[in-house]
Parts: C-alpha cells; structure tokens; sequence
C-alpha cells in the first residue's frame, strides 16, 4: 500500500511540473526552444516528440520544426483558457496517464488530447480548407464534401478538424487504417534503418 501512494504522488508531480514547464516555457521561451524542452525535459514525451519527427507535421513550411505548442496550446492562449480548460485538461491527462499502463492508455489519451485541441491553431497554417495542405492544389473531392460539412454548409453536423484527422504527429500502434497512416507507420519502421535522422 505505502508502494501505491509513493507512485501516486510522483505520478502527480510528475503530471504538474510537466504541465507548468511547457505553459510557462509557452509564455517565457520562443517555440522552438518550447519544443526541445517539452521532448527532451520531460521524458513522458520521448515517443511523442520521436513520432512527430516522421510525421507530415515534422516540418514547417520554411522547414523549421513545428513545434509541440502550435498544436497543444490554444492561439487564444488567455487567463480564462487557463483557468477553465487546462486546468480540467491537466486534470483528465492526469486520470487517463496514471490510471493504467495497458496499450488502452494511449488510446484514451489521445482522445483528451483531441478535445483540447483548438481547431483555431490549425486554421493558422491551413487557412484555406479548398486548398490541399500545402496550399499548392485544390483539396480532393472527398475533402471538399468534407470541408463543406464543416463549414456548416448543407447544413450537416460538423466534427472539430482532429475529429476527423487523426495520427497527423502522432502514430501510435492502434491506428493504421488510413493511406496516409500506412505511410506514416512505414517512416516510422524504417528509422530504425536509416539511423534515426532528424
Ligand atoms: C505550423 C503550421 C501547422 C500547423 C499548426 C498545423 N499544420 Fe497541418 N500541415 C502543415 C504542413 C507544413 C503540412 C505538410 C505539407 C506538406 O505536405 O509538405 C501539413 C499537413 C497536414 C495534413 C495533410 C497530411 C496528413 O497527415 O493528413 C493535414 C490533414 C493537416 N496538416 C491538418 C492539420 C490539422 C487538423 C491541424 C491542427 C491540429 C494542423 N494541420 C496543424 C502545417 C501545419
Ligand atoms: C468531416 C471530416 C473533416 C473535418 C471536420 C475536417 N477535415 Fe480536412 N479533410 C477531410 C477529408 C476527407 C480530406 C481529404 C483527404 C483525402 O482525400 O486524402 C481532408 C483534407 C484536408 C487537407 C488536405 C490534406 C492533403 O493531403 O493535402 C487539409 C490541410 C485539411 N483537411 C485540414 C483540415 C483542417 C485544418 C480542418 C479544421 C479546420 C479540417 N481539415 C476539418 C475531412 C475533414
Ligand atoms: C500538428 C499538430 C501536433 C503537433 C505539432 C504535436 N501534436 Fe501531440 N497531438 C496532436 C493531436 C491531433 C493529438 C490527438 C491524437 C491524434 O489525433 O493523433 C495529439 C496527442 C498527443 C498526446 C496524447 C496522445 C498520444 O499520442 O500519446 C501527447 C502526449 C502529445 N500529443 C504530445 C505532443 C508533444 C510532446 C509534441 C511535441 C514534441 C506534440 N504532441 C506535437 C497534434 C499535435
């Protein structure tokens, strides 16, 4: 029993000094420096951070890193999204990763993940939904039709973006089912050949 506790509390030290580091590194630092220091500080985050660097989300446009808070703190970042939302954020990461180390784990986080995943950070880089995601052609018919819903155009229900794009940094192994997964996984399995290069 006394074992028990001693994991709980540094369990939930753990999940605070991870959630301060990275919102005050946010606030402090510029968002390169956040990324290194959210994957590279916080160990919870190695496979994360491994995963992103295979992704269609390792590099910006100017091909610089995209970094971890361009996704996972909101733009609108103020005092009221802190109050309310991270704080509630923190609190189900905090009950999803600590409650059990089954492969479940990261199925359930991945869903909190998503609802505190603000569609507004991703209209920063992909302003235009009719254009593919390098804004270079027009999205596929099937994204259009897509887009079109979550516009609210016909006047269907709508999903947030990451309802419906899912693994786009992260992949893990319970989700392979799309194309651009598939790929995704193979980048994934073949680092281990190439070295592991950046
Ligand atoms: C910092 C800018 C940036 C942010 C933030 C960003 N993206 Fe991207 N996105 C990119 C770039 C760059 C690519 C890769 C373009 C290419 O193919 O070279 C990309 C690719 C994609 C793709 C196509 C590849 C795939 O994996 O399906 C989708 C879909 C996508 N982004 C959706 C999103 C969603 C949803 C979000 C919000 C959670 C988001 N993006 C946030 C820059 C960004
Ligand atoms: C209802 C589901 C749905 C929602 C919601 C949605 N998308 Fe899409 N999106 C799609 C589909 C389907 C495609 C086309 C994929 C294909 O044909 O390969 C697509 C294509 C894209 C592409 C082009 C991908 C590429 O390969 O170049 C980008 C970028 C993108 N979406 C970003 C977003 C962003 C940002 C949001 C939220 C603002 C969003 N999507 C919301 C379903 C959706
Ligand atoms: C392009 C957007 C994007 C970037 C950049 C990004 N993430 Fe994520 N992250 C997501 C999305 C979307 C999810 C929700 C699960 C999913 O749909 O893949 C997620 C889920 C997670 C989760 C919970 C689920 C899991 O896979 O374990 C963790 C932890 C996480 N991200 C950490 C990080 C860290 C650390 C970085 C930086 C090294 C990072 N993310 C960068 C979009 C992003």
């Amino acid at each position: 029993m006394p074992e028990k506790k001693n994991t709980y509390s540094r369990a939930a030290v753990a999940a605070v000094a991870l959630a301060l580091f990275c919102g005050v590194s946010y606030a402090l630092l510029s968002a390169t420096s956040t990324m290194s220091f959210c994957s590279s500080a916080c160990h919870e985050m190695k496979e994360q951070a491994a995963e992103l660097r295979f992704s269609s989300h390792a590099r910006d446009k100017d091909g610089g890193d995209i970094s971890c808070v361009r996704c996972h703190i909101p733009a609108d970042f103020g005092p009221r999204y802190l109050a309310v939302k991270t704080y509630s954020g923190i609190k189900d990461l905090y009950a999803h990763l600590f409650r059990s180390e089954t492969p479940l784990f990261r199925a359930r986080l991945q869903k909190t993940a998503r609802r505190f995943i603000d569609d507004g950070n991703c209209l920063l880089c992909h302003d235009d939904l009719y254009r593919d995601a390098r804004g270079e052609q027009a999205v596929t018919d099937l994204g259009r039709i897509a887009h079109d819903a979550y516009l609210g155009k016909n006047g269907q229900a709508s999903s947030k973006c990451v309802g419906c794009h899912i693994n786009i940094a992260h992949l893990p192994e319970f989700d392979r089912r799309l194309e651009v997964n598939r790929l995704f996984a193979e980048r994934m399995q073949n680092k281990e050949e190439a070295g592991d290069a950046k």
